[in-house]
């Protein structure tokens, strides 16, 4: 007897990769296929929708997947009403929406961080698309959930690099500035900050003063201190370019450029901080930037049960024909939030954050008030 269906869902990560992709496309599809509903994987983001690049998930395809990083279906930046093609922008909502109906869908799943979040609400908005979405990214700034999957993993990764760098700091009395991911928000840095003893943190969120991160570092070489490890996300700006930038009503980070979507950095925040504080402190300055390690490799087992977690969650809304809503994090429960709440907000660090207080009570200078 063949066995009943309850639909079809197509499921796709989008954006930047972190490890936990996997196992929440793992979490989604065995749920789903349990209420027997019909899997597509899309490859490549929204650039497979628009392609028509698809595979079908049964059970035996998300096996042994829990533990891998990056994304089997891969991913993309690209977005259906912006997408480059022969080197021009093209609007291919209306090829998203066909795509979608010739295979069928019930509701398109994504995977991915605040843009998808935008970009998947306006193909629910723009073009009567049912969506449903998972708050995918190391940097844990979407809205509406206590916490973001792949956050763990990088924070994991950015801590062990911080506890390394230690080290070797003391043995050669140098200054160490290590560069972690962040352009807008500093939660990564923060808490890898914080769990990694590191000496100074900044973050976007609070423009920093050399001078005074300067003097922090000469107190502390005076009281014997033999090193000092200084994390920095990629986004931080000085209290001038905060200034020069209000004035200026500049959005964009002055170490990045948007050039056609895609993002140039410019001149590396750490090293030019690093140049700076070993002229004003005259201690020796070393510059690490962790950029994609951060991205890679096989997620914690807290990401590995929260990617379950949300997945499975997933599963079980799809199963209800619960749509158009994000699945987050509230205290102990994995909950739906409708995607309008959660679209165009960027979570960043509030400068009365209980991390922020605890920072500073362990003597944590956070750029701005170290006396
Ligand atoms: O959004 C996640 C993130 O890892 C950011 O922290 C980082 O700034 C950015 O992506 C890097 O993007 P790309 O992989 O395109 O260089």
């Amino acid at each position: 007897m063949a066995k009943k269906t309850n639909g079809t869902i197509g499921i796709l990560t989008a954006g930047g990769d972190c490890p936990g992709l996997n196992a929440v496309i793992r979490g989604v599809a065995k749920a789903a296929l349990h209420y027997g509903i019909r899997v597509i994987g899309i490859r490549d983001g929204f650039r497979g929708l628009i392609e028509n690049r698809t595979l079908p998930l049964d059970s035996q395809a998300v096996s042994g997947i829990l533990t891998q990083g990056g994304t089997f279906l891969g991913s993309s930046r690209d977005k259906p009403h912006k997408m480059p093609v022969g080197g021009k922008v093209v609007d291919m909502t209306n090829v998203a929406v066909r795509n979608y109906k010739k295979l069928k869908l019930d509701c398109l799943v994504c995977l991915g961080g605040n843009g998808t979040q935008k970009t998947a609400f306006r193909l629910h908005q723009r073009g009567g698309l049912n969506v449903l979405t998972l708050p995918k990214t190391i940097d844990n700034d979407v809205a509406e959930t206590d916490i973001t999957f792949g956050f763990d993993s990088a924070m994991a990764i950015a801590t062990e690099a911080i506890d390394r760098l230690h080290t070797t700091a003391t043995s050669h009395q140098r200054i160490i500035v290590v560069e972690i991911m962040g352009h807008d928000a500093g939660w990564l840095c923060l808490g890898a900050g914080i769990a990694g003893g590191a000496d100074v943190i900044l973050i976007p969120e609070i423009p920093y003063d050399l001078e005074a991160v300067a003097r922090h570092l000469t107190r502390r070489r005076k009281a014997g201190k033999r090193f000092s490890l200084i994390a920095v996300a990629e986004g931080i700006i000085s209290r001038e370019e905060a200034k020069a930038r209000e004035a200026a009503k500049r959005i964009e980070s002055p170490f990045i450029a948007e050039s056609g979507g895609t993002r140039l950095v410019q001149e590396p925040v750490a090293s030019r901080l690093a140049r700076q504080l070993q002229q004003l402190t005259g201690v020796e300055a070393r510059v690490t930037s962790l950029g994609h390690v951060q991205r890679g490799g096989t997620p914690t087992p807290f990401d590995r049960l929260l990617c379950t977690r949300l997945g499975t969650k997933a599963g079980e809304l799809l199963a209800q024909g619960r749509y158009n809503i994000m699945v987050g994090v509230r205290g102990t429960e994995c909950v739906p939030v409708p995607l309008a709440k959660v679209a165009g907000i960027k979570r960043v660090v509030p400068t009365n954050h209980p991390w922020i207080k605890t920072a500073r009570l362990v003597e944590t200078c956070l750029g701005d008030d170290c006396e």
